[in-house]
């Protein structure tokens, strides 16, 4: 069986048959998917029925697995997944819907917003795989925007004024912007990440935005006018013609580059359980040097 990958969206998104995921790789196929996501930055595989060490598994082919800590309002004790699985379900450790004033719930809803997932680590992700075990019977599709193309999109002006700007990223930033309020234990356990607006692939060469709601300012440039330009660059990315929408199928799962793209969950029907669990490559290291300790 040879993975073959047919074009969802254009150069952005592909589907990939010819491969089961809950067994290991050869490394042909590891080769085939990492050139599938070099060339598109999202791919789609259906009918993986995967346990959560089979995830992991497939996960390490592409490198170490980020760790998921300071990522999230639960306390150890409400941890529902064992370390290296990123829970993005609506559930609570019993497989109940979480409450609707419910802390970690009202948290999660950050990712409705457009983000990269991990732009506020110093070394951000590189790969975001995303399998689902329960699917939401209303809503909860999760939309991608590619920042490469909206990137070529851009008129020479905006790229030059762009090219070099930095900016500093962080879960409070996003999860402020939506009137959730931390604690000052939270807080300080929050990172605040230097990043590069424009980044460059390492294989393809290929420039792209990288935009997220959790950048909040840019160095140099006074808030309220960085807060303005990097709307108005959002807003720009993730027009209709650079965006995917992925109507999730149980058993589906999706790998996407967060060099290359942003994406965000829509709201879903909360009072029913969706289970979505998230391994996340690491990056290679940060894409600018970051502030030296104080
Ligand atoms: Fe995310």
């Amino acid at each position: 069986m040879a993975i073959d990958i047919r074009p969802l969206k254009g150069a952005f998104v592909g589907e990939v048959s010819g491969v089961d995921i809950a067994k290991p790789l050869t490394k042909g196929d590891v080769a085939a998917i990492e050139a599938g996501m070099d060339k598109y930055a999202v791919l789609v595989f259906h009918g993986q029925k995967i346990t959560d060490d089979e995830q992991m598994a497939f996960t390490r082919n592409f490198g170490a697995i980020e760790e998921a800590r300071n990522v999230s309002v639960l306390k150890p004790e409400e941890v529902r997944l064992v370390t290296g699985m990123n829970d993005v379900s609506n559930l609570d450790k019993e497989g109940r819907p979480r409450a609707r004033d419910d802390r970690q719930r009202l948290f999660g809803l950050g990712n409705s917003l457009w983000h990269s997932d991990s732009s506020f680590k110093p070394t951000p992700a590189k790969y975001s795989i995303l399998s689902a075990r329960i699917v939401n019977p209303k809503g909860g599709n999760t939309e991608f925007a590619d920042m490469r193309a909206a990137y070529d999109a851009l008129d020479d002006e905006t790229r030059r004024e762009i090219e070099d700007l930095v900016c500093e990223h962080s879960l409070l930033v996003s999860r402020g912007s939506l009137g959730f309020e931390v604690t000052e234990e939270e807080r300080r356990g929050f990172s605040v990440a230097r990043q590069r607006l424009v980044r460059t692939h390492p294989v393809s060469g290929r420039k792209s935005l990288y935009l997220s709601s959790h950048a909040g300012s840019i160095l140099g440039m006074p808030t309220p006018e960085a807060r303005l330009l990097l709307r108005d660059l959002v807003e720009h990315a993730t027009q209709p013609q650079f965006v995917y929408v992925h109507k999730w199928a149980l058993h589906d799962l999706v790998i996407w580059d967060n060099r290359q793209t942003m994406h965000r969950v829509r709201r879903y029907d909360e009072s029913q359980p969706r289970d979505m669990r998230r391994t996340t490559v690491a990056g290679d290291g940060p894409t600018v040097i970051q502030q030296a300790a104080a």
